[in-house]
């Protein structure tokens, strides 16, 4: 059985010391976590150190939200895998769609930071989703294969173990209006039956498949009893300890299902 994982991606919220007391209030909600929920904290690059020495010694893991698809050197302005591993981050947030929206990433730019995050011994959190008249016009299930062949391009089997993809809809991101449990579930079944026939019925099996789009403390529960929906991807609800400790709380109560 696949645990769940709740990731908190703060975006570009938290200064250094906000960082610090956010954490401080997460740790005394999340004392009692049980093995099969795993808690990654994706907060902005200033704040990974502090907040890698502020979660030592608890069960929560760190992740950044981006990396360069470029190893050291004359890249004003970015940050490499290998910063982020010495900075104490074993995952990294890639492609979300503020990131394709914003940035212009493309499914061929994420695929080389997910290469580099590999090769770096990181776990990516690679974000797929549909926007609002792509749903309307139908073609969800058509864009997002496409994002997952695209951003899996020259993975083996074996990297599969490490990979994470989040269905994130566009139109459900920091709306307030979150796909329906059914929704979520139809397009992460899709997600996992198309890597059944990129790789095997196994590495599809064992894929971790994130939610994320205005999940809260009042849909949790629902989304995350969904069979394909292995947890979420948490934004506007990760900035404040009590809601996103409601939301690891649904994952304690789905997981023991
Ligand atoms: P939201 O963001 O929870 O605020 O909708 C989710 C995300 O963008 O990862």
């Amino acid at each position: 059985m696949r645990n769940k994982l709740i990731a908190g991606n703060w975006k570009m919220n938290k200064t250094v010391e906000e960082t610090a007391a956010l954490i401080g209030q997460l740790k005394s909600a999340l004392k009692n976590l049980p093995p099969s929920v795993t808690v990654v904290l994706c907060p902005p690059f200033t704040s990974l150190t502090t907040a890698s020495g502020a979660i030592t010694g608890t069960v929560m893991k760190l992740g950044a939200q981006n990396v360069s698809q470029n190893d050291d050197g004359a890249f004003t302005g970015e940050i490499s895998a290998r910063m982020l591993v010495s900075a104490g981050c074993e995952y990294v947030i890639l492609g979300h769609s503020e990131r394709r929206q914003y940035f212009g990433e493309s499914d061929k730019l994420v695929n080389m930071k997910v290469r580099k995050g590999l090769d770096s011994g990181l776990r990516p959190i690679i974000c797929v989703g549909e926007t609002l008249s792509e749903r309307e016009s139908g073609t969800t299930e058509a864009v997002v294969a496409d994002q997952v062949k695209g951003v899996l391009a020259g993975l083996i089997s074996g990297e599969m173990e490490k990979v994470i993809i989040a269905y994130e809809p566009v139109w459900a991101i920091g709306t307030g209006k979150n796909a329906t449990p059914e929704q979520a579930n139809d397009v992460h079944r899709m997600i996992r039956k198309l890597v059944g026939t990129l790789y095997t019925p196994s590495v599809a099996e064992d894929l971790l498949i994130l939610y994320g789009g205005s999940m809260n403390p009042q849909n949790a529960s629902s989304l995350l009893a969904q069979p394909d929906v292995d947890g979420g991807l948490i934004g506007g609800a990760s900035l404040k300890s009590d809601a996103f400790s409601a939301i690891i709380d649904a994952a304690i109560g789905s997981s023991r299902h």
